[in-house]
């Protein structure tokens, strides 16, 4: 049978990391395993004391049946509640304003098809994380791309988006600290994206997954530690890079009230919440994080520190990111695009990076390299890296 795709996913491209995916595992299937600098995914084990939690939240039958809060266990809330007062100074009520999730990838997903009909307009951020723009375009709105250009600091110029697409503006897309660029916002910019909302009544998503991987004890920010926030923005927040925890699908999104009841309403009529279980070893995790982060943050610190230098030392002129755990790299100037100059990267230095346009026409011109590598002494593969491309590649600036 050849049943056709419904229009709407038509118009969607494939998952890109999927593709990707598909090319490492056709290299290693030929016994050519790259140094894998692709796709973020952290390498490392989510911590003992979470796994014991789990195992523990797991022998008791309470935790086997559909969470009926719908919100998330007050347990999880609560756990929110404080991690967020502690890190960021923000008071969020356990009543309303918390909303668990399975991952942001969920709850960015589902708050577009809470607020977006056809043609309604979102702002996205490009180069951003697929997800903002494929959802308001599977849902059948019209996208406006924010461009962030490196002399800006890789924040959007909201003085440039033009009189009529404010007005006709429903939704903004953010993300600080930011993947692919690996920028980072402070809080003068995020007072000037709460006033542009509410001049423009515009609900602002902003998407905080990463915002504990930092270094050099710089401390990212929540848009919601702005006074008045919670009226224009809601925020995601998740375990995956903090905890080392993709895989479990735990994450929470706070914020104004009718944003997050708007969000419950959506994903409640799609999935049925995190399994109980999960959500008391998340408690677990954020009540551990003390005691968890700093190692952590030293580790990717490490490669970081290894990446930037290496590249610089070959002609790059990099500043090392505050935070995520991306680096952000102009292309040499003899290569036309990212693709070929990652394709070149592959053939010659047996190493994977993700070319910029990936993420959006202006992440063209740029790769994003990943710390996060698999295998035994990642700065020794990070090395290895480094002098690959000075003895294979021929670079001019
Ligand atoms: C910017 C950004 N937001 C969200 C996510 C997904 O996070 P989660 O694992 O919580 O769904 C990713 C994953 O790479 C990401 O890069």
């Amino acid at each position: 049978m050849n049943l056709p795709l419904a229009q709407r996913l038509q118009r969607i491209p494939p998952y890109p990391f999927r593709e990707i995916a598909e090319i490492k595992a056709k290299m290693i299937a030929e016994g050519k395993e790259p140094i894998d600098f692709g796709i973020g995914d952290p390498d490392l084990p989510t911590p003992d004391y979470v796994i014991d939690a789990l195992y523990k939240a797991a022998q008791d039958p309470a935790t086997h049946p559909y969470d009926e809060s719908g919100f998330g266990i007050s347990e999880y809330k609560q756990a929110v509640a404080d991690f967020m007062a502690k890190r960021f100074g923000v008071q969020l009520s356990t009543d309303g304003q918390i909303q668990g999730t399975i991952g942001c990838k969920e709850s960015l997903a589902h708050i577009i098809w809470a607020y977006i009909d056809p043609s309604d307009v979102v702002l996205v951020p490009d180069p951003a994380y697929s997800v903002y723009k494929v959802q308001a375009t599977w849902c059948g709105g019209a996208t406006f791309p924010m461009p962030l250009r490196s002399e800006n600091g890789f924040l959007p110029d909201l003085d440039a988006i033009p009189l009529p697409v404010r007005k006709a503006a429903k939704l903004m897309f953010l993300n600080y600290p930011n993947n692919p660029t690996g920028a980072v916002a402070d809080l003068d910019f995020f007072r000037q994206v709460v006033d542009f909302a509410r001049e423009n009544e515009i609900l602002v998503v902003h998407d905080c997954a990463y915002s504990e991987v930092c270094y050099d004890g710089y401390k990212t920010h929540s848009i919601l530690e702005v006074e008045g926030a919670a009226d224009v923005a809601i925020e995601m927040h998740s375990l995956s890079k903090t905890f080392n925890m993709t895989g479990w699908r735990v994450a929470w999104a706070c914020g104004g009230a009718p944003f997050v009841e708007a969000l419950s309403k959506a994903k409640s009529n799609v999935d049925s919440g995190t399994f109980m279980a999960i959500q008391h070893a998340a408690v677990a995790a954020l009540e551990g994080y003390d005691q968890f982060i700093g190692p952590l943050q030293a580790e990717y610190q490490k490669r970081r520190d290894a990446l930037v230098d290496g590249l610089n030392s070959l002609g790059w002129n990099l500043e090392a990111p505050k935070a995520t755990f991306y680096v952000w790299a102009l292309i040499p100037k003899n290569y036309a695009t990212a693709a070929d100059f990652a394709r070149d990267l592959l053939a010659k230095c047996g190493m994977l990076v993700i070319p910029g346009a990936v993420y959006g026409e202006y992440g063209e011109g740029f790769v994003r390299f990943s710390l996060t590598i698999k295998g035994e002494d990642k700065v020794a593969q990070i090395e290895q890296a480094i002098e690959a491309i000075g003895s294979n590649m021929t670079l001019s600036w």
